[in-house]
């Protein structure tokens, strides 16, 4: 080696930045991956010196834990985390209790932080970002939205510079599998009976199927796509556990097939934001997503459209995605940061929509159905009316031109209350393949 490469060489080496110590808060899916991960690589500079769990001796006596250098120190006592020389926590326990008090509490003490909690950032992540800056720490989510797949970190690093008005995704994993499984013919209670026992769904499946899981990811999403800070609460779901089998057949012969999409669109001062089942295109990249498969579209006012699509959960997928968060705090890169407003949301988009009613078959009932849509200024693009079922409980579908959501529910309130609707009718989004970026 040359006298001059050795020089430099040896000035790399003094450059180098002392260990960062790293605990991991939570040992159990994720946070067992996280700590396979990093003993696989032997990362430079990252040290593995924590780990606090609650009845702490059943993971460190677990399989999971033979990955774990003999060093660490398995704690179920968080101010010994709290009060140790550790640099960066990494929390894996999920929820907002009490987590955020004690993330609170490790940024308050200078540590940074990475998570892959989508409950607490979506909630809090706000708030939690200005005690970061405060106290000149980072707090980092990367695995917080699509699990696996770099949509955060690609948004940030790769998209900051274009302007984002639009952005649609499928963000639970649990719903993609239950949809595209009933897409291929089974129905919705042994889908998700096999989800359950397949650890995609957990018992009480509210959170996934209801969409709850969804909207705050597409809150994170929105924060960091189109600058919107959302009110969660505030945002629009609809349950996927009312879709049938036959809406999957309607759906077909409209070239389309049903997904829980997330989507959000900047509008002034507006934010529209809707979870719910949809009609998607058969053309479309999200139609392409099967089993728990992720994937979100980005449209950018000047690059157009981007894709991110990959495995959104599982222990691995996830824990590359933190340790990756990890390596880049620990390498002081940081995350380019934008002026984040609040802003109100409606759950209201102009589009066309599905409307499936189940039916005791009468005259004039396509009539009043009619009546009631132009009553409120909508119009019928279709109708379709699958042979073999029975008269007295008929079910057909009437699509229509593009029209706001809430103007299609008005009419739908007055035609669910006709004496011969059987069920409350279905209504949903139609995604428009032509959509694009102004
Ligand atoms: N799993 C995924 O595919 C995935 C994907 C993306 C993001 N995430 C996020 O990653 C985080 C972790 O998910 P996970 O699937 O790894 O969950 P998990 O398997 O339930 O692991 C959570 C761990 O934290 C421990 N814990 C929870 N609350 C605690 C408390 N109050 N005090 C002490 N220990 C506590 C649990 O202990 P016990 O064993 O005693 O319950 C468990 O070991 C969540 O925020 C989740 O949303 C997960």
């Amino acid at each position: 080696m040359a006298t001059k490469q050795k020089k430099q060489a040896a000035n790399k080496k003094v450059k180098t930045s002392p260990v960062v110590k790293v605990a991991l808060l939570g040992f159990g899916t994720v946070g067992s991956s996280v700590a396979r991960v990093l003993a696989a690589s032997k990362f430079p500079g990252v040290e593995l010196t924590h780990i606090f769990n609650r009845n702490v001796e059943r993971k460190r006596s677990s399989a999971a834990a033979k990955a774990v250098p003999a060093s660490v120190v398995w704690t179920d006592n968080i101010d010994v985390i709290l009060n140790s020389k550790v640099d960066v926590v990494v929390e894996l326990m999920g929820g907002l209790n009490p987590v955020e008090s004690w993330l609170r509490r490790a940024l308050a003490a200078g540590k940074s932080v990475v998570t892959a909690n989508k409950q607490l950032i979506a909630y809090r992540g706000a708030s939690l970002a200005k005690l970061a800056a405060k106290n000149n720490v980072q707090l980092v989510h990367g695995a917080a939205v699509a699990g696996g797949v770099p949509v955060i970190p690609g948004m940030l690093q790769g998209l900051g510079g274009d302007q984002v008005p639009r952005l649609s995704g499928i963000v639970n994993g649990t719903c993609n599998y239950i949809l595209s499984r009933m897409e291929a013919g089974a129905d919705y209670a042994t889908v998700l009976a096999d989800a359950q026992q397949l650890g995609y769904a957990e018992s009480d499946p509210s959170a996934d199927v209801d969409g709850f899981d969804a909207r705050a990811k597409l809150c994170i999403l929105s924060r960091i796509a189109m600058h919107a800070e959302l009110d969660p609460d505030a945002v629009a779901t609809q349950t996927i556990s009312t879709i049938e089998a036959i809406d999957f057949s309607y759906a077909k012969e409209l070239n389309c097939t049903i997904r829980q999409v997330s989507r959000a669109e900047l509008d002034g001062r507006l934010v529209h934001a809707r979870v719910a089942p949809m009609l998607v295109p058969l053309a479309s990249p999200m139609a392409w997503s099967h089993g728990t498969q992720n994937m979100v579209v980005v449209s950018g006012r000047f690059g157009g459209d981007v894709v991110f699509s990959g495995h959104g959960a599982g222990g691995e997928p996830t824990a590359v995605a933190v340790v990756s968060d990890l390596l880049a705090v620990a390498q002081g890169c940081t995350t380019v940061e934008l002026p984040v407003r609040r802003r109100e949301v409606t759950g209201d988009f102009l589009a066309p929509h599905y409307l499936r009613f189940v039916v005791d078959d009468k005259p004039g009932i396509v009539f009043a159905i009619s009546g009631a849509l132009s009553k409120v200024g909508a119009n019928i693009d279709s109708l379709l009316q699958r042979r073999g079922y029975p008269k007295h409980r008929l079910p057909f579908v009437v699509t229509t031109e593009p029209c706001l959501t809430s103007t299609i529910e008005r009419a739908l309130a007055s035609v669910a209350r006709m004496d011969c609707m059987l069920e409350r009718p279905l209504c949903l989004q139609m995604l428009e393949i032509e959509d694009k970026a102004e």
